[in-house]
């Protein structure tokens, strides 16, 4: 037999089971590759922001993570942090078993093994390798020991007490029995005491190879020849686990794109392994990219913490699911900001604005400098500020107003900065600031390009002017082709647009169904540059703005029965654009009847993932939108959906899914699914309709024409999915769209567009305010509008703007946003239903 001091582990089968479907997967050692190239939403922030208290983020072995089994080292070529295998292990002796059937004195070895020989080795939680001798068996042993129980249970309790649990019972029978062999009552068991216990018929015809000496064989833990109760209850597996009550709850700050580790503080004797939850999710045996580290103590690990992972993680001993702490993990994001205008020149006497947009969490505070100088807390009599900070307002602009205007952006992550120049001259000096100073109407930024079958409006709002007309008739400026050729019947030509798509303000790439092509329209000079050949019926346009590229989605023909998904790489770059079909083309993109892509926002400006929806298959398939590659399935099967539409908030990272309706059943409510494990969550409440997030990703709007409902719901910081207020409305909502608040940070209003009626409606999101805004005049008809459900678009002109433009069939509406009135109608547009706005260019 060998003479190895052995650690009781235990056999709890099911979790072995778990643990070897988990780990078992044989797979490349992705970690490390997938450090070195990964660029998630928070990396890419990481690249261009200075944290508070940190100095640079990259190089140090501090900050570098390595997997379990190696160390980090700076290596003497590179000068860069790289993982090695551990060089040493200290000399604990808390033997294990490893997969490979070896015996380990501690985890450090088997995991040091693992690294050496490049395979996963994962620790079996039974004794096998420790009984490899003769003599006493494993089987044996603890066929011993239950005996041992039941000899104790008939002489104690006799009767059942049904009041008992198992668990309880089982440490009464092993307390009773620590009492009995303790005959001296110091605490301790020892040999002698043993031998005393057999001689008063503990066992005394002992039939196995085993007899009550092996207790101190193999349970004594420390090798000090006596056993102690803690001893004994780990040889029979008592589990006793406790969690104080003041930590039955804690809060995680982290700051994105840093590491976060969150340990579990239920503890107790032979504690089982720990498991944790997110969003109901078990998260141990998923292997995640992010989160697949749990340590030796069961800590959790994420290893570059974006706002996705915001939100409540519980642990709990498995098995033992009644005693779970939970932890929440809040994500805080330093700010990004923009400011509008850059610089402006102004005469006296006129009003004017200066602004800043803030996004960051928890949402910072704004403060102004004028040349250096706080201005925010003695402000100048003639400056007014409003929205938190975020504008300040000049009633009547003097020479002194004259100044570099500093807007100051801070929260507990970081802080941002960006200057706002105001020149005030007379309007007959010419300075440099007037040249600088690219006025609206002059500038070919700031307006409306409009798609109708007219050929392209350029609206410039503010004014309510077009700003230039490209007819059906002119022509392509690389190839010389028309524009709309005319169709043998038709006197005049006319164009049918679907869907267009704004790349970087430098070009609009917007699609001819009819013509199976795209056209790319340069912005700086406003002409037609180039046509690109697609599939037959190219109907939906999208920019995928962290890849560069555009995806396009044709039917094939008018039956949709061909569909494809194509892409155009290097949208923004200068050179001949074409399409290249996605790759490899599997069965994943055969059926393809919608694609979703995240926008990016102020905060995450990188999005690695898309999704494909098929008609008729009840699944979302995930892809990677760099290798345009399809990655996994996520089956809607049990919730019997098939997605029809959805949305995505980086706050927890969740999408929001529409179902399509069974025939005349009613829409079923939507589903949630967490974007960290791929996993459905569940519905959202009875919520149900076509989601719209806000750009921020703190408000989710559903509308559900079935219903007639507007649900409004909001997002926090802490990733909860806070109760709703509902609007009801018969106005058949087709579009939304998100318009910033004049009078409040970080909050939004909507405007939604309806398919049949003159009415908009206008609703203030942080109030529930709601007001029409009437006498838009009809939209297209829906038979007229054959690419999407969306006969009457409604687009708004970004972050600062004040503007929002939708058609009816045959003129266009400009909203002033600031007033929330109908500023002008701009007439004979006819069927103008595809739009983009074009900012500063
Ligand atoms: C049964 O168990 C309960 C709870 O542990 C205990 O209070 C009670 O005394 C036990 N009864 C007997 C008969 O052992
Ligand atoms: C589309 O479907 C209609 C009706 O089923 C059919 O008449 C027509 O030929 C089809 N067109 C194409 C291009 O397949
Ligand atoms: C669907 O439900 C079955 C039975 O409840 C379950 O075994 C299966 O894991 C579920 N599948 C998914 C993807 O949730
Ligand atoms: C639609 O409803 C029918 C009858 O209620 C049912 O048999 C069918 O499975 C449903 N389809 C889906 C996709 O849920
Ligand atoms: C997270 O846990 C806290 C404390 O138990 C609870 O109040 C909160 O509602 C939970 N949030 C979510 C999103 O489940
Ligand atoms: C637009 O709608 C009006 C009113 O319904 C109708 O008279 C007109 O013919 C429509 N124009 C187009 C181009 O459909």
């Amino acid at each position: 037999m060998t003479s190895r001091l052995l650690w009781p582990f235990l056999s709890l089968l099911g979790i072995c089971l778990l643990m070897a479907e988990g780990w078992l997967e044989k797979k490349p050692p992705r970690k490390l590759l997938i450090r070195g190239a990964a660029l998630n939403e928070g990396e890419r922030l990481l690249k261009r922001r200075v944290y508070y208290g940190h100095d640079g983020l990259y190089g140090a072995c501090q900050r570098h993570h390595c997997g379990r089994g190696q160390q980090c080292v700076i290596s003497k070529e590179t000068g860069l942090p790289e993982c090695v295998c551990v060089r040493e292990c200290k000399a604990n002796y808390l033997p294990i078993c490893g997969s490979d059937g070896e015996f380990y004195e501690n985890h450090c070895q088997l995991h040091r093994a693992a690294c050496l020989q490049r395979e996963k080795i994962y620790i079996v939680n039974n004794k096998e390798c420790f009984f490899q001798g003769e003599g006493c068996k494993l089987a044996e042993y603890n066929r011993l020991k239950s005996m041992l129980l039941d000899l104790q249970s008939q002489r104690y309790f006799q009767q059942e007490n049904l009041t008992m649990d198992a668990v309880t019972h089982k440490r009464h029978l092993v307390e009773s029995m620590f009492k009995d062999f303790d005959i001296s009552r110091n605490g301790f068991v020892d040999n002698s005491e043993l031998t005393q216990a057999l001689m008063q018929g503990f066992l005394d015809n002992d039939p196995f190879d085993c007899n009550l000496f092996d207790l101190l064989q193999y349970d004594d833990y420390n090798k000090d020849s006596r056993l102690t109760l803690e001893e004994l209850y780990t040889a029979f597996q008592v589990i006793q686990l406790n969690l104080p009550e003041d930590m039955k709850v804690s809060v995680t700050t982290v700051t994105v794109g840093l590491s976060a580790v969150m340990s579990c503080a239920v503890q107790g004797t032979l504690r089982p392994p720990i498991i944790w939850k997110h969003n109901g999710i078990t998260l141990n045996f998923l292997d995640l990219e992010d989160i697949n580290d749990f340590g030796d103590d069961g800590s959790l690990y994420i290893t570059k913490v974006t706002t996705i992972h915001m939100g409540n993680y519980t642990c709990h001993a498995f098995g033992y699911e009644d005693l779970f702490q939970t932890h929440i993990l809040q994500v805080n994001v330093p700010p990004v900001i923009r400011v509008y205008p850059e610089s402006q020149a102004q005469e006296p006497g006129v009003a004017t604005s200066l602004r800043c947009h803030a996004d960051g969490i928890p949402n910072p505070k704004i403060t102004w400098l004028k040349n250096g100088l706080d201005i925010t807390s003695t402000l100048p009599n003639q400056l007014a500020l409003r929205a938190n900070g975020g504008e300040i307002h000049i009633k009547s602009v003097r020479y002194e107003d004259t100044g570099a205007y500093t807007c100051i952006a801070k929260n507990d992550a970081g802080v941002d900065e960006d200057i706002s120049s105001l020149f005030v001259e007379d309007a007959a000096r010419k300075t440099l600031a007037n040249i600088l100073w690219r006025e609206e109407g002059l500038s070919v930024g700031n307006m409306f390009y409009v798609f109708s079958d007219d050929g392209i409006t350029v609206i410039q709002p503010v004014g309510c002017e077009i700003q230039r007309q490209i007819k059906a008739s002119d022509r392509i400026f690389v190839s010389f082709e028309e524009i709309c050729p005319s169709v043998e019947e038709q006197t005049v030509p006319r164009c049918i647009w679907a869907s267009a798509v704004n790349i970087r303000d430098k070009y609009i790439y917007v699609s001819q169904p009819t013509l199976t092509r795209i056209l790319i329209i340069d912005v700086p000079s406003q002409k037609v540059l180039q046509a690109v050949l697609t599939d037959p019926v190219p109907v939906k346009l999208q920019y995928d703005k962290s890849h560069d590229q555009v995806w396009v989605l044709s039917w094939g023909d008018v039956n949709k029965s061909k569909p494809t998904l194509q892409v155009i790489t290097q949208a923004s770059g200068n050179g001949d654009h074409h399409t290249i079909h996605t790759q490899p083309v599997g069965k994943e993109f055969d059926r393809v009847d919608d694609f979703f892509i995240s926008p990016t926002n102020l905060i995450i400006n990188h999005i690695r993932f898309g999704f494909i929806l098929h008609g008729s298959n009840a699944a979302l398939h995930k892809i990677d939108l760099e290798t345009v590659a399809h990655i996994k399935t996520i089956s809607l099967k049990n919730y019997s959906c098939i997605p029809d539409a959805m949305a995505y908030t980086h706050l927890g990272g969740y999408y929001f899914i529409h179902c399509q309706r069974n025939g005349s059943s009613p829409p079923q409510s939507q589903l949630i699914v967490d974007s960290v494990t791929d996993s459905v969550i569940g519905y959202n409440g009875k919520v149900s309709g076509t989601p719209y997030i806000s750009p921020d990703g703190s408000y989710l709007v559903s509308t559900d024409d079935y219903h007639g409902l507007i649900t409004v719901q909001s997002l926090t910081f802490r990733g909860e999915i806070t109760p709703a207020f509902e609007i009801a409305t018969n106005l058949r909502v087709v579009d939304v769209t998100f318009q910033p608040s004049f009078t409040e940070a970080n909050e939004y209003y909507i405007y939604a567009s309806s398919s049949v009626q003159t009415d908009l409606l206008f609703i203030e999101l942080s109030t529930g305010n709601v007001k029409f805004i009437k006498g838009v005049k009809v939209p297209i008809e829906p038979k007229d509008w054959w690419w999407n459900g969306n006969n009457r678009a409604i687009v708004s002109s970004g972050l600062f703007g004040q503007y929002l433009i939708t058609p009816s069939n045959e003129s266009l509406f400009i909203v002033g946003a600031r007033q929330n009135t109908l500023n002008c109608e701009i007439s004979k547009i006819t069927r103008g239903n595809t739009i983009v706005w074009v900012e500063e260019a």
